[in-house]
């Protein structure tokens, strides 16, 4: 999500940083900042509110240090202020770390801190870091970095400089990615390869409990045995990037949006990170423990977004009058204040949005508030209006989305609203042996999108099969009905081919009208509640001598007898197929726009974040 980059070697550190940061910028952009070492002391350490881009004049600083860490930063834990920027550093600012990652269990060990009389500056998990630096040094920097390491639970890329073992820095990785890139006399270290691509293209990826030492003549990487807790010099392979600057912001995939699906499984991991209570069957949201009590009396609650993330709103209407028992009605930002709804006080709103900015959300957030209702944001960017806004919230961690078109983010939604429902749900009447079984269903759903995405080259054969087509019809029912609104709003959105979703119940009332073999239907009929009555809808498309495409469930040998293409998905709980259902028509409408050569990431007439009414 942030990133990072390190420099050591003969040169100046600071406008190599600089540039590498201008280059990560498009992975987080509220606030960046920089430590250099020279000599031993401290040459430049800097942290700012805003984009690098905008700071030009930091590359001219006076800084002839030579090592250097620097960071960009999109907020997860703690706001976006000057303070809550990277580098973090201990009570006497001699340890310096920036980090990419969450660190789970930073909560524990600040209190822990603050008890031994550790102060801290900011309000970040990464600050934990530092102070378990500073508390275990003993003059060997890595040391005291692996020991830090061993307290904590969470993901991370790491790098830590100090003045008090000046001439190194010490790099770390547990699933957040980091790399070494080689020049000659040089070492960059960098979150992403497009930082450095411009300096070397070979480079050496670190693994998972790996932490190098590099030093201005060399670097050694070890690796932390799980048997015996030992440390092992590690064999590592140099390896030489063939893409240019486009290609590895894209991590290598023809467009943002693509690389935006294959994160997807990703985006599911970052959501629930730190937040399934597996033995209590329930989930632990901290951004609505202030609002708990309030929570439990609510017997109402409207559910408001646009576009997309008013589909992952209709999901959640579903998910939380099942398993919370809780009428729920979901609506458009921009009809909701023409409605004279009858809320009560114990009526709750909850506004969903990548951006936190959608202006018809915010309106409609802005409403709320003045009739003194509780509000949530189910958002994705910290700090965003919609953020600071709302009485509390959850935040859906998705990281930047680039492309116009929201896919991850809309994964991120729908995972963060499985966790409310359940949470809702353990407030009221849902047994613990529920609550248990759909938390671990939860946790296995990185796994099963993985599955999904593993049959992306099939997914791309259908898609092209019916490139000729212009006309497409979209079904789905109960949990799927919203996923069909979807799939049908993504591929018009990105191939600028008419698509329309519906309800599989309403196609006989209307629909059907425009159903031949010149329009196909893509049929969510996964084996679920509600199978049987998708069936009998894909049936009445076939009388009309209509196209099918299903998207069917692992197993489902039969449908294939019915429809023309078969897309599966595994296996999980009705409740969770939305989440992986739209998996396959995110791709589908990938695929079929890039097979006519659109412009994928920026389609025509449409922005990014909708700021206005
Ligand atoms: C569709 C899409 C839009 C957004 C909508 C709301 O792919 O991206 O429909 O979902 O503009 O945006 P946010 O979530 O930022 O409020």
């Amino acid at each position: 999500m942030c990133g990072i980059v390190g420099y050591i070697g003969k040169n100046p550190a600071l406008p190599i940083l600089f540039s590498g940061l201008e280059r990560l910028e498009y992975r987080g952009y509220d606030s960046f900042g920089f430590c250099v070492l020279d000599d031993g002391k401290i040459d430049f350490l800097c942290k700012e509110k805003g984009k690098i881009s905008d700071q030009c004049h930091i590359k001219n600083s006076e800084s002839s240090g030579s090592i250097g860490i620097a960071h960009t930063r999109w907020a997860t834990t703690g706001i976006v202020t000057k303070e809550n920027a990277h580098p973090h550093f201990d009570c006497n600012q001699e340890f310096f770390v920036v980090h990419n990652g969450i660190i789970e269990n930073y909560k524990e060990i600040k209190e822990k801190l603050l008890n031994e009389g550790h102060k801290f500056s900011s309000e970040t998990d990464t600050e934990v870091l530092a102070h378990l630096i500073e508390k275990y040094f003993d003059g060997v920097l890595e040391d005291a970095v692996k020991k830090a390491l061993k307290e904590v639970r969470g993901t991370y890329g790491l790098a830590v400089v100090s003045p008090k073992d000046p001439n190194k820095i010490v790099v770390a990785r547990m699933s957040s990615p980091l790399l070494i890139g080689i020049n000659g006399d040089e070492f960059i270290i960098a979150s992403d390869p497009s930082a450095i691509i411009t300096r070397t293209r070979q480079i050496i990826h670190l693994d998972d409990n790996e932490v190098a030492v590099l030093t201005p003549d060399n670097f050694i990487i070890s690796k932390q045995e799980k048997e015996n807790d030992c440390w092992k010099i590690a064999d590592k392979k140099i390896e030489t990037i063939e893409w240019n600057i486009e290609e590895a912001e894209k991590g290598g995939y023809k467009h943002f949006m693509l690389k935006e699906i294959m994160q997807e499984p990703a985006t599911i991991e970052d959501a629930i990170r730190g937040r399934l209570y597996l033995e209590k069957g329930n989930a632990k949201l901290g951004g609505l423990e202030i609002v708990e009590d309030r929570l439990r009396n609510i017997d109402n609650i409207a559910l408001i977004g646009c576009g997309t993330a008013y589909y992952a709103a209709k999901v959640a209407e579903y998910m939380i009058e099942e398993y919370a028992g809780i009428s729920a009605e979901p609506d458009i930002g921009s009809e909701f204040r023409y409605r004279k709804s009858s809320f009560n006080k114990n009526t709750a709103g909850i506004f969903v949005s990548q951006s936190g900015e959608t202006a018809d959300t915010l309106a409609a957030l802005r409403e709320m508030k003045e009739k003194g209702l509780l509000t949530i944001g189910v958002t994705n960017v910290v700090g965003s209006n919609q953020a600071r806004e709302t009485d509390a919230g959850v935040y859906t961690r998705s990281g930047p989305e680039i492309a116009v078109a929201s896919t991850k983010a809309f994964i991120g939604q729908l995972t963060t609203f499985a966790l409310i429902a359940v949470y809702l749900g353990r407030q009221r009447d849902m047994a613990l042996v529920m609550g248990n079984r759909i938390i671990e269903e939860i946790s296995r759903l990185p796994e099963l999108a993985r599955e999904i995405l593993d049959t992306k080259e099939e997914i791309k054969t259908i898609a092209n099969k019916y490139i000729n087509y212009r006309d497409f019809w979209f079904i789905g029912r109960k949990y799927n009905y919203p996923i069909a609104l979807e799939g049908a709003l993504k591929l018009k959105e990105v191939s600028y081919v008419h698509a329309e979703g519906t309800a599989g119940g309403e196609l006989k009332h209307g629909p059907l009208a425009l159903i031949d073999e010149n329009c196909p239907t893509i049929a969510i009929c996964s084996s679920d509640s509600v199978y049987e009555k998708m069936i009998s809808n894909i049936e009445e498309v076939k009388a009309r001598n209509g196209k099918v495409i299903a998207i069917a469930t692992k197993g489902n040998e039969d449908i294939k007898k019915i429809v023309d293409d078969v897309i599966y998905i595994p296996k999980t709980l009705e409740m969770l197929t939305p989440i992986l259902s739209v998996i396959p028509l995110h791709l589908f409408a990938y695929y079929f726009a890039d097979a006519l050569g659109r412009d994928i990431d920026k389609p025509k007439n449409l922005a990014k974040s909708v700021t206005v009414e």
